[in-house]
């Protein structure tokens, strides 16, 4: 039998996913307005993504643990990513999901600088393994799990004066480029150079974790580009296995290659790098690279902007690219509204953190056509709210 994380669960019997329309197990068609929680950034069964996987598992699947054998498939992937990618940001170590790619990352930085402290911000979702959660600040979450690592600081998010809380203790800082679980909350370009500074002064390193605002979601393929910072290490995760479980430390190769030694395999993994996973995200990749101009991730997110965040009942309306964050007056608003529209074949989703607001993260492919749709029936039950 299957575990619950929740006594609620959506409960949707999917038997098909095509596009951006999730099919249930009665034929009804759902217009996919969450793609996965930001996965499925390309759509679904997108067809390069399916021949990648069924070639390689032609040519073999798991041969070996992570980094003995030379693969074709996962070179292939990481030089692609690289080529995504600033110089700074040369090398990549696959993992298999966005949680294992931060646990990495705090431990690479704890490597590297020989440091412990390390810091978060107020609003950070990072995961839920031990490491991540430690990082991550919605304390009513991590009660029951305490105690967790030590020598973690939460600053104040997008606060200048925070930062010089970064000192020379400091072997990390650590922050989604735009906060996902917190709602959407996009930073100040002063706060993200203030930052960049700070840490540089300080020999520490700025770890930015992008496994949900990354891979064009914001409208470029990395959220940071907007800011004009580079960080020392990238988290990537969630839409870049095309669909499979995937996590992504992406760094140069001075960083990297300190879990080499002192103790030699300092983070190891059976999984990561897995060829079909691989062959999947490269060709994901390669998709990605050709449609990146002709997805207007700026234009289509704007456009459910102009349709949706004037309605009354929307108390605030958040936003970078096709990364939406929409409040409204109650969690009961939001249930009622999610709900409603389920009914109405439009899926939304909740966030953690924010009871009374609501994410939108269709696929980047989505077409203008429906996202009025879509948004037509988003309106018609805010209309209908109490
Ligand atoms: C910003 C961010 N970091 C890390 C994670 C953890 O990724 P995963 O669920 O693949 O472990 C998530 C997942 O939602 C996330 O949104």
């Amino acid at each position: 039998m299957l575990a619950n994380t929740t006594c609620h669960p959506v409960g949707l019997k999917i038997k098909k996913a095509k596009g951006c329309k999730l099919i249930d197990d009665s034929g009804k068609e759902y217009l996919d307005f969450i793609a996965g929680v930001s996965v499925n950034n390309l759509g679904h069964s997108v067809p390069e993504i399916n021949d990648a996987i069924i070639k390689q598992l032609e040519n073999h699947a798991h041969v070996m643990v992570y980094g003995e054998y030379q693969q074709e498939s996962v070179t292939r992937f990481c030089d692609t990513l690289s080529s995504l990618l600033p110089n700074a940001l040369n090398t990549v170590y696959p993992l298999n999901s966005g949680t294992e790619a931060i646990e990495a990352a705090l431990k690479i930085a704890k490597r590297h600088t020989g440091r412990s402290k390390i810091i978060s911000f107020t609003g950070a979702y990072h995961g839920n393994t031990h490491g991540s959660m430690s990082v991550s600040s919605n304390e009513y979450k991590k009660t029951a799990f305490r105690p967790l690592l030590p020598g973690v600081e939460f600053l104040e998010w997008n606060s200048i004066d925070a930062v010089e809380a970064i000192d020379t203790d400091t072997a990390c800082v650590i922050l989604e480029t735009i906060q996902g679980d917190a709602g959407v909350r996009i930073p100040s370009s002063a706060f993200m150079t203030a930052l960049r500074e700070q840490c540089n002064a300080c020999s520490s390193l700025l770890i930015l974790d992008e496994i949900q605002c990354g891979y064009g979601r914001s409208g470029q393929f990395s959220a940071f580009s907007q800011f004009e910072i580079t960080p020392d290490i990238l988290c990537l995760g969630k839409a870049l296995g095309g669909g499979l479980p995937i996590g992504a430390v992406v760094s140069s190769k001075e960083i990297l290659d300190c879990i080499q030694s002192k103790p030699e395999l300092g983070h190891i993994t059976t999984f990561g790098g897995n060829p079909v996973v691989c062959a999947a995200a490269n060709a994901g990749l390669l998709k990605y690279k050709l449609l990146e101009r002709s997805l207007e991730v700026e234009e289509k997110g704007q456009l459910i902007e102009n349709l949706l965040s004037e309605h009354a009942k929307v108390t605030s309306f958040r936003r970078t690219g096709l990364m939406i964050g929409i409040n409204l007056e109650t969690a009961n608003q939001v249930s009622e509204l999610i709900q409603k529209c389920r009914e109405r074949g439009v899926l939304l989703f909740w966030f953690l953190s924010v009871p009374n607001g609501f994410r939108i993260s269709p696929p980047l492919v989505i077409s203008k056509e429906e996202i009025k749709e879509g948004c037509a029936i988003i309106l018609n039950a805010l209309n209908e709210l109490q």
